[in-house]
């Protein structure tokens, strides 16, 4: 039996099917383990399943036992592992996708219509009770006709585009390529960031976090926007550069935010925190029980795939 450390608590039934593959240690207090306890925990282990709170950045991967084959990221995204660093050292990395895109999806959407309809402040109100309704009170922005802008057209993106145009919204899209008239659905392409941007009444980023995307939306970018635009990020953190978009906020350059990433989570930028206009949650893009069992489940198999046959279709560096 491989013997595989599981960094965080997973699902009861995951673990109950890690506890049947594998030799595993389970952290059954959920503990945030620093890199150096990852790296004394791994000693005579064969894999690591980690998730995104893991930063398994290339000093920390280099100090890794060579018995270390695999690190399965439970999550899409994989910005937490130093890609190249685990290549080095002959480690796979894989991640779970697709059983994510629906839960992710749904978030996306909900920052989409939360940051348009003041639902931030609509919340505090109503708990405050009291409020005085009046015709021009709490007034949104309606989706219904307005230009969705879809940076990273992937498998979330299109799944937003889909559930956004059946709301009426018109759907614009950038992304490394133009994809086929069936997966595009009547979207418009730019093949620029600058060109989406400025077409963009609502931007939604569902782009990964690579070197190329890091800060993509920054001072000089936001700019492009149309003014007062919403800006809504269901991706990662770091895509977007907090103090120029708190600025464009402070401008009303960008009227309301929806954020469910930020960077250096879960310690988000309190200038945010100002913003009554600003909806946000606190990742929660594939938290429902069928994602994250699904999740649990296909990292669990990334695992035993790669031991059983030397592969994995889910393999990312
Ligand atoms: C969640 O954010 C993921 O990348 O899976």
């Amino acid at each position: 039996m491989k013997k595989i450390l599981v960094t965080r608590k997973l699902l009861k039934a995951c673990e109950e099917k890690a506890l049947k593959i594998f030799d595993v240690k389970l952290n059954d207090n959920d503990e945030l383990y620093s890199q150096s306890k990852i790296i004394e925990m791994s000693q005579g282990y064969d894999g690591i399943l980690t998730s995104l709170t893991d930063k398994m950045d290339a000093k920390t991967i280099d100090k890794l036992p060579d018995s270390i084959k695999i690190l399965s990221n439970f999550a899409v995204g994989f910005g937490n592992i130093d890609l190249e660093a685990a290549k080095k050292k002959n480690i796979v990395v894989t991640n779970t996708p697709d059983v994510l895109t629906d839960a992710t999806a749904e978030i996306g959407v909900l920052l989409i219509l939360g940051a348009c309809r003041r639902a931030a402040e609509g919340i505090e109100s109503a708990r405050e009770g009291g409020w005085k309704w009046s015709a021009d009170y709490l007034i949104g922005k309606q989706l219904t006709g307005a230009r969705l802008g879809i940076l990273g057209m992937g498998r979330i993106g299109q799944k937003i585009a889909k559930v956004a145009k059946s709301l009426g919204m018109i759907i614009h899209y950038h992304n490394r390529s133009k994809l086929s008239k069936e997966k595009e659905n009547g979207a418009i392409y730019h093949d620029n960031l600058k060109s989406l941007l400025s077409v963009s009444d609502v931007l939604s980023i569902c782009c990964p976090a690579s070197k190329e995307t890091v800060d993509m939306i920054n001072k000089d970018t936001i700019e492009y926007l149309p003014k007062g635009a919403i800006v809504t990020n269901v991706a990662r953190g770091d895509i977007v550069e907090d103090e120029a978009l708190i600025d464009a906020l402070n401008r009303r350059k960008v009227y309301a935010v929806g954020l469910d990433v930020y960077k250096n989570e879960p310690n988000l930028n309190p200038g945010y925190l100002k913003h009554k206009s600003a909806f946000i949650l606190p990742h929660l893009g594939s938290a429902t029980k069928e994602t994250r069992t699904a999740m649990g489940n296909l990292a669990i198999d990334n695992i035993d795939e790669f031991f059983k046959t030397g592969n994995c279709k889910n393999i990312v560096n």
